[in-house]
Order: structure tokens, then sequence, then C-alpha cells
């Protein structure tokens, strides 16, 4: 896969999935842009992608404001000259039984996944619509597609990210725009980590592969579906979830 000189944007890369995703990009060649909501974290991400060579350009966004989107995306398109890729990862989760939720919690985990997943492609997709070319990738999650007991926001927002790929995907094809989504399942990840030996192999029990995903197996497919590669794919949702739901 060659992202050379390719311009990119991965939201919520100061860690975790997101992280992993913008190194990648970057050990391609790529010039990498990323957000997320604290400027410290973005500062520090930002200097060790430098490390790989190509441009990189850092800024504390909060994706729930449709203003900071489009100014996040015009000072990408300033800096680098263009836009090719948008990996749409930022995500919160406020888990709680749906009784016991609040409007708050409700509100602040639709604002950021979905609606933050929308503000962020709509900015992309001028861009990409006026030189008839671009990707998104959208990040949602196994329990978009099969629900999970506790989590009902952030459920809905990783359903909603589904419905939003496939309608993207319908609207922005014919100017040579393909949008996906990759649906993961338990990632290791430093939260995932700290969870009690028999709390893991408890949630491993329905993963035939038996073992959570490295962040790394998120991030080939995410590259996968951004790539030539998958040159006639497009309104897809790519499960990479060990097998927990097929
Ligand atoms: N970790 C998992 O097991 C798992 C499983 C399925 C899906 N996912 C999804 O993958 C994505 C990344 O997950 P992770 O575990 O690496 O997350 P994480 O909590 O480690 O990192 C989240 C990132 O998003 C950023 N962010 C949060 N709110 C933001 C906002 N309002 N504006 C801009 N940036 C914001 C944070 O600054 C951070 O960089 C999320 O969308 C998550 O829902 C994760």
């Amino acid at each position: 896969m060659d992202f050379k000189g390719k311009n990119i944007i991965v939201t919520g890369a100061t860690r975790g999935i997101g992280l992993t995703i913008a190194e990648a990009f970057a050990k391609q060649g790529a010039n990498v842009a990323i957000c997320g909501t604290r400027e410290d974290a973005v500062n520090k991400a930002a200097e060790n992608l430098a490390a790989f060579g190509g441009k990189v350009l850092g800024r504390a966004v909060n994706i729930s404001r449709a203003q900071e989107c489009d100014a996040f995306v015009a000072d990408v398109v300033k800096e680098f000259g263009s836009l090719d890729v948008l990996v749409n990862n930022a995500g919160i989760t406020k888990d709680n039984l749906a009784v016991r939720m609040t409007e708050e919690d409700w509100r602040a985990v639709i604002d950021v996944n979905l609606t933050g997943t929308f503000f962020m492609s709509k900015a992309a997709l001028k861009v990409m619509f006026k030189k008839r070319a671009g990707n998104v990738v959208n990040i949602s999650s196994v329990v978009g597609e099969m629900g999970n007991a506790g989590q009902a926001n952030y459920v809905a927002s990783k359903a909603g990210i589904i419905g939003l790929t496939k309608t993207l995907a319908k609207e922005f094809g014919s100017r040579n725009i393909r949008v996906n989504a990759v649906a993961p399942g338990f990632v290791r990840t430093a939260m995932t980590d700290a969870l009690p030996q028999d709390v893991k192999e408890k949630a491993l029990e329905n993963v035939p592969l038996k073992r959570f995903a490295e962040t790394q197996d998120i991030a080939k497919a995410v590259l996968f579906l951004a790539s030539e590669d998958a040159s006639y794919i497009t309104g897809h949702i790519l499960s990479v979830n060990g097998g927990l739901y097929i």
C-alpha cells in the first residue's frame, strides 16, 4: 500500500486505535493531520508522528462543534495542499442501563460519535467533491451491529455511523469518493489491559479467535479500505471482531 505524499486526517489520534492508525499512515509516507480533545496530548502525538518524515499537523478540536471541524479541515488543506483520506475514529463512551442513562450522557455520546463524524465528513467531503476523489473510513463497533446492554447511547451512535456510511457512499460514489466503515470487536488497549483476568476470559468466551484485537489489526483494515486495493469497495462495513459477531 502506497500512501506516499497522500494527505490524511485521523480524528481522536492522541492514543489508542487512532494513534496506531495515524502511525500506520505516517510509516507509509503520508502527511498526517490529527486531532484530539487535549492540546498537550495532541502535540505529543504529533511530535512522535513527525519522526516518520512526512508533514504532521495536530490540533485540539472538539468534533461535536461544526465550526471547529470546518476550521480544522481548512487548516489541513492550507498546510498540506489537499485532502485524500478522512478517518473518523474519535469516540467516547458513557455507559449505563437505559433507564438510568441521563439525557446529558445520551446527548454527549451521540454528539461526539455520530454528529462529530457527520460534521467532519461534511467538511472533508466538500473538499473531496471538488477534486472528484477521496476516501472516508469511519470507525463503528461490533456493538453497533449486535447491540449491547448498558450502552444504548454508544450502540445507537455506532449503528448510526453504519447508516451514515452507507448513505454517504451512495451520495458521493459518482464523484469517485468511497465511504466505508470498520467495526472493531474487543481491542486490547490500556482499558482492556486493566480488566481482571476472569473478566477478560469471560469476554473471550464468545470470540472464536480467542484473543482481543491489537490496535494494529484495526489499522490494517483501515489502510486497506483507504487504499487502491479496495478500489471497488464502498458502503461496506468491515467487521474486525475475531468472529465475535458473524
Ligand atoms: N477500544 C475498543 O475496544 C473499541 C472497540 C470498538 C470500537 N472502538 C472505537 O474505536 C475508536 C477509538 O477507540 P479507543 O479505544 O482507541 O479510544 P480512546 O479513548 O483511547 O481515544 C479516543 C480519542 O478520541 C479523542 N476524542 C474524544 N472526544 C473527542 C472530541 N469530542 N473531539 C475530538 N476528539 C475526541 C480523544 O482525545 C482520543 O484521542 C472509538 O470510536 C471507539 O468507539 C473501540
